[in-house]
């Protein structure tokens, strides 16, 4: 028996049959697509489909649904005027990408929406240099709400093999005898903050589930694959058995820094993890949020099941000759040598190799098979 619920109390499944020919369907993109899916499997429980007005004000004004439960990221579907009205005279409307219909719409209403209060609520910022600021700014005007019943996912490709539902992974967890999970987010291949980070989460919790985020994210973020086999590398090489779990969770980065740990912990607490890993800038991006607002937030969240475990900023230092971090290292910091993502992609893109202290050499190897390991 998994130890904890899903958010909301029932894991929702909105996997169903469903005829669409000669209904009006509507075309979204791969993303989209892929929250649908996400939907379906429970993986946005307690959501059934694409927020109606009531949640959508409440995600924006108290980052929580219209029944008090929290949520902080809109999940929603934008349209034109148009396409809004024809919606809403179709009752029942198909969601296709270019592989084909998937997906039922039942709509239950329409509406618009503000995009400046929208922006300043999710990410804290209206600047249009955000990449999600200019994402709102570029949606259409109107929002279709209701619920979707998903009735064909695409084909196989090699990153979907390690995409797993809740109710999988949920099993995955039982069948291991974990009953404590912390959960790590990431959108990046692991240095070696990162596996300090799991790793000191094996000895308050009997597994570490690595979720990488596979989707679109912005341009200088590294490619999918490269995320997802340099894991698997430095997993096989650096891991204990049976401790660590690996499986891709599909869905947009939002770089909402705080708003977005929040949405990150829902989605790791219906997966069936107890607990999430919490860094230094967490979903960050740019100098937008501070670097531990990410693990302030979880303060007006007392109610979320699963809980946070903090770290403070770990770097290595030259002279404790470990990673370590403040609360443990007393040297100046000449002698600490912090590793970002920024720093990582100038090293590669001079086709140089990080330091062994800093990246295993296992992951290096695998980020220079690519030949372009970044998103353009
Ligand atoms: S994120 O956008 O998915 O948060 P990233 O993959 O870099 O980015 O981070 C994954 C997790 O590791 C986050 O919780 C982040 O806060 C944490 N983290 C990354 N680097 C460090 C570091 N040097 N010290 C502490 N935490 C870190």
């Amino acid at each position: 028996m998994n130890p904890i619920k899903a958010h909301g109390g029932k894991l929702v499944n909105r996997i169903a049959q469903k005829n669409t020919a000669g209904m009006f369907s509507i075309s979204i993109s791969e993303d989209l697509a892929n929250d649908v899916e996400n939907i379906a499997d429970g993986i946005f429980s307690p959501l059934e489909g694409f927020l109606v007005k009531a949640d959508f004000d409440g995600v924006i004004s108290k980052g929580r649904l219209a029944n008090d439960l929290p949520w902080t990221v809109p999940i929603v579907l934008n349209v034109d005027k148009e396409t809004a009205q024809k919606a809403k005279d179709a009752g029942d409307v198909a969601l296709k990408t270019t592989h084909g219909e998937f997906a039922v719409l039942h709509v239950e209403e329409t509406y618009t929406f503000d995009k400046t209060k929208t922006s300043q609520a999710v990410y804290g910022t209206t600047d249009i240099a955000h990449p999600g600021v200019a994402k709102t700014n570029s949606m259409k005007e109107y929002l279709i709400g209701g619920k979707i019943d998903y009735t064909k996912r695409p084909g196989d490709d090699p990153i979907r093999k390690y995409r797993l539902t809740p109710t999988q992974t949920r099993q995955a967890f039982s069948d291991a005898g974990w009953k404590s999970i912390a959960a790590f987010q990431t959108r990046n291949p692991p240095h070696v903050a990162h596996e300090m980070l799991q790793k000191e989460s094996f000895l308050s919790c009997d597994g570490v589930f690595v979720n990488p985020l596979i989707g679109k994210k912005k341009s200088g973020d590294f490619v999918d694959e490269v995320i997802l086999e340099s894991y698997i590398a430095m997993i096989n090489n650096y891991y204990p058995k049976n401790r660590c779990s690996l499986a891709t969770l599909h869905t947009e980065m939002r770089y909402a820094g705080p708003k977005e740990a929040i949405h990150h912990a829902i989605m790791r607490q219906n997966y069936g993890c107890t607990n999430i890993i919490i860094g230094r800038d967490h979903a960050g991006v740019g100098k937008y949020y501070s670097p531990f607002a990410a693990q302030e937030i979880f303060s007006d969240y007392p109610d979320l099941d699963i809980k946070p475990l903090f770290f403070p900023a770990f770097y290595y230092c030259k002279k404790c000759l470990a990673f370590t971090n403040e609360r443990a290292c007393p040297h100046s910091p000449d002698f600490h040598e912090q590793i970002s993502g920024t720093k990582l992609r100038s090293i590669i893109d001079e086709g140089q190799s990080p330091s062994e202290y800093i990246m295993r050499p296992e992951v290096v190897k695998v980020i220079q098979s690519y030949k372009k390991p970044f998103v353009e």
